[in-house]
């Protein structure tokens, strides 16, 4: 059961985005250590039950209302009726790669007005602290690795990219301006389900990234995995990430939170890295996933997929010390979760 502490009481924190994949697992973790949470959500790419799957681990279920971000009123009216948001945590997004391609304009158009109207009320109601949901995508193909954050974006490879390169612009050029401290988080490649398999990844069709294609393919919803290219200046030829658990994720989000409510009264712009430090290839990933599931995966070697970078991981420096941040699960516990969930989706009920 979750304790609300004196202090957290009068804490409650708003997550957008809240029924989303990485979303649901913060909220977890912030009501574990005491926070009150509501969530703003258009579930547009989650779906409400996630709300009561949130209350069955933690006890509590969080406040929820649907409505998009992109409509400036309701944003607005949401604020004047909840005036004990302290701090705002910003995950509402489009995060398709593949499809932001074939829909550059809606991604512009709902990943910036989104962050946009947010920080307009975050400014008029006078909700200082705000953490960022960005990318390593804004990195592009590093020169050097591991990567730091204080490298230079390289040209977006995609809208998404690209939209999480302008927001972050946005919110380094108005956090001082409209007076709050913001945390941009640069995830890297987030994997892996909460430990009860009650919340986890949920594509909608048929999946873009990795894992989730790996684990519908060993469950037998997807005939063969492609692995998009063998021919990259990399030990095995196939694409290095830096993967990690979405819960070691979810906890730098709390680390970021504390830290700005620490940090109170100040404004600004900061940014962390989130993920290892440590890269894997896809054969790695397809290896290690075989060795937990104790399955042969049916996988063929495919074209290069356009606007795939060649190989990235993180430098973690910054977010171990600054943030008292780092992540702890392996990638065996990562894929293992990932299977636990597809096994637990596809169970006939
Ligand atoms: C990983 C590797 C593919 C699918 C993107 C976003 C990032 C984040 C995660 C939002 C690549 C290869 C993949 C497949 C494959 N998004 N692959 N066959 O593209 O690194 O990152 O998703 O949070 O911001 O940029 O992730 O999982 O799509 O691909 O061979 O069917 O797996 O080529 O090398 P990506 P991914």
């Amino acid at each position: 059961m979750v304790r609300f502490t004196e202090t957290m009481k009068n804490r409650t924190i708003l997550v957008t985005g809240g029924t989303g994949y990485i979303g649901s697992h913060t909220v977890v973790e912030l009501q574990k250590q005491g926070y009150k949470v509501v969530i703003i959500d258009n579930l547009s790419n989650s779906k409400k039950n996630v709300v009561n799957s949130i209350k069955k681990i933690t006890g509590v279920k969080p406040g929820f209302k649907n409505f998009d971000l992109c409509d400036f009123k309701k944003t607005q009216n949401f604020f004047k009726k909840n005036k004990n948001i302290s701090a705002i945590i910003h995950f509402a997004a489009f995060k398709a790669v593949g499809e932001s391609v074939e829909k550059p304009l809606d991604y512009y158009n709902n990943n910036l007005i989104s962050l946009i109207n947010i920080l307009k009320c975050a400014s008029e109601f006078r909700v200082n602290n705000f953490v960022f949901s960005s990318s390593c995508t804004v990195y592009g193909q590093p020169d050097k690795l591991p990567v730091s954050e204080g490298f230079p974006f390289s040209p977006a490879n995609s809208p998404y990219g690209s939209t999480k390169q302008m927001c972050e612009e946005i919110l380094r050029f108005s956090s001082d301006k409209i007076n709050i401290n913001t945390i941009s988080l640069r995830y890297f490649n987030p994997v892996g389900a909460h430990e009860s398999s009650l919340i986890g990844e949920l594509p909608n069709g048929t999946p873009n990234n990795l894992v989730p294609f790996i684990t519908q393919t060993a469950i037998g919803k997807r005939k063969c995995l492609n692995v998009f290219g063998q021919n990259y200046n990399t030990p095995d030829g196939t694409c290095i990430r830096d993967y990690i658990h979405v819960v070691d994720l979810a906890k730098a989000h709390i680390k970021a939170v504390d830290y700005l409510y620490k940090d109170k009264n100040k404004s600004g712009y900061k940014v962390f890295n989130i993920g290892t430090g440590t890269g894997y290839s896809v054969l790695d990933i397809i290896k290690t996933f075989e060795e937990i599931s104790e399955k042969k995966l049916n996988y063929k070697i495919v074209d290069k997929r356009k606007g795939d970078i060649e190989k990235i991981w993180a430098n973690t420096k910054t977010a171990n010390k600054e943030l008292d941040w780092r992540a702890e699960k392996s990638l065996k516990e990562m894929l293992s979760s990932s299977w636990e969930w597809e096994k637990k989706i596809n169970k006939k009920s």
